[in-house]
C-alpha cells in the first residue's frame, strides 16, 4: 500500500546579523507538503502561490536526489504543496522546498539516512548551512559546512523573545544578494563579525537581550544588500524607537527580522503597522513570529 507522507517544514531566519552562512533559527510559519509515490508527474499548489508542476520543481527534484543516492528508482510522485512561506523573502522557502523533499522522500524509502546525513546533503545542495540545518532541527542552530559536512550545535530557545518579520511586497533574489557582496574584506571586518556572531549565539542562547543590537552588528554582507531593500533605513530606524533588541536582514534578504520582548509583541506590532503605513510601506506585511524548537515533522497522513 502506498502510504503518503505529511511534511511540515518550519520558516528560518539566517545570519542574525553577524552569522553570516553560519547563525539561523527556525520560526512558528510553517509550508506543509503531502507527498506520494505514483507513476507520472502531478504537482498541486493548494494556494495562489505559482509552483512549478514538472521535474524542474524543487521538492520533486530534491527527492530525486535523495533516491538517485539511495540507488533507488523513483517511479513518479505526487506532491502537494501549500506555501506559507513567501518566497524569496529570506525566510528559507527554497530550503523549506529542498528539505522537503528530501526528507519526505528518506520516509518513503523507510529512513535509509539519519537525519545527520540529510542535515549534511540539504546543506550541500543548499551551498550553505544556516537555512537548511535549523529547517531540520528547529531552535537556534550554529553550523559550519566543512568538506561536505556540518558542524552544528543545537539549542532550543526558551526566552522571553519573540521575532517580528517585516515582510516586503518584493522578492530579493539570494543569487543577486549574494552576487552583491565583495569578494575580499578588510582584516578588520572579518574580526568585527567574528565578535559578534559569537556574541550573538551565546546572547540568544541565554537571554542576554542587551547584547544583541551590538552582537548583530556586521559588515560582511548587509551594508552591500540595503541598497536592494527600499525603505530598510527607515524600518531598522522604527523597529529600535519601538524598542526592538537587535534589527538584521534575515537571510539573504528582504524581510527585515526584529528580535523584541514577548511583554509588549502586540503593543509593538501595533505601532509597527501604523508607522509603516504613515511611511508609505503599506504594502509590507509584520508577521510576529516565535521560535520553533522542534523542526521539520513528518509523518504518514
Ligand atoms: N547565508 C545566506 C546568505 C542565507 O546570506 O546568502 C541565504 O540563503
Amino acid at each position: 500500500m502506498v502510504i503518503p507522507m505529511k511534511i511540515r517544514i518550519p520558516a528560518t531566519s539566517a545570519n542574525i546579523g553577524s552569522g553570516f552562512d553560519s547563525l539561523g533559527l527556525a520560526l512558528n510559519m510553517y509550508n506543509y507538503v503531502w507527498m506520494e509515490e505514483q507513476e507520472g508527474v502531478e504537482i498541486i499548489s493548494l494556494d495562489d502561490t505559482p509552483v512549478p508542476t514538472d521535474k524542474s520543481n524543487l521538492i520533486y527534484q530534491s527527492a530525486q536526489y535523495l533516491y538517485d543516492l539511495c540507488g533507488r528508482r523513483l517511479p513518479g510522485l505526487k506532491i502537494k504543496q501549500l506555501n506559507n512561506i513567501p518566497m524569496a523573502r529570506g525566510l528559507g522557502s527554497s530550503s523549506a522546498c529542498i528539505v522537503a523533499g528530501l526528507l519526505g522522500a528518506n520516509r518513503l524509502l523507510n529512513s535509509p539516512l539519519s537525519t545527520d546525513d540529510l542535515v549534511n546533503i540539504a546543506a550541500v545542495k543548499e551551498g550553505h548551512p544556516d537555512n537548511s540545518t535549523p529547517a531540520i532541527l528547529g531552535g537556534l542552530v550554529t553550523a559550519v559546512l566543512d568538506g561536505g559536512k556540518v558542524y552544528k550545535v543545537k539549542q532550543e530557545i526558551m526566552q522571553h523573545m519573540r521575532f517580528a518579520a517585516f515582510i516586503p511586497d518584493f522578492e530579493l533574489k539570494t543569487e543577486v544578494a549574494r552576487h552583491a557582496l565583495p569578494r575580499e574584506i578588510a582584516h578588520k571586518d572579518g574580526a568585527y563579525n567574528l565578535a559578534r556572531a559569537a556574541l550573538m549565539s551565546v546572547s540568544l542562547y541565554s537571554g542576554h537581550f542587551e547584547n544583541l543590537r551590538v552582537a548583530a552588528g556586521d559588515k560582511l554582507h548587509q551594508p552591500y544588500r540595503l541598497q536592494y531593500i527600499t525603505g530598510a533605513s527607515e524600518v531598522f530606524g522604527l523597529s529600535y524607537d519601538l524598542g526592538a533588541y537587535a534589527t538584521y536582514i534575515s537571510g539573504a534578504g528582504s524581510t527585515l527580522m526584529s528580535i523584541i520582548s514577548d511583554q509588549n509583541s502586540g503593543e509593538f506590532e501595533e505601532k509597527a503597522r501604523k508607522a509603516l503605513d504613515g511611511m508609505g510601506l503599506d504594502k509590507w506585511r509584520i508577521e510576529v513570529l516565535d521560535i520553533d524548537n522542534s523542526g521539520t515533522k513528518v509523518t504518514a497522513s
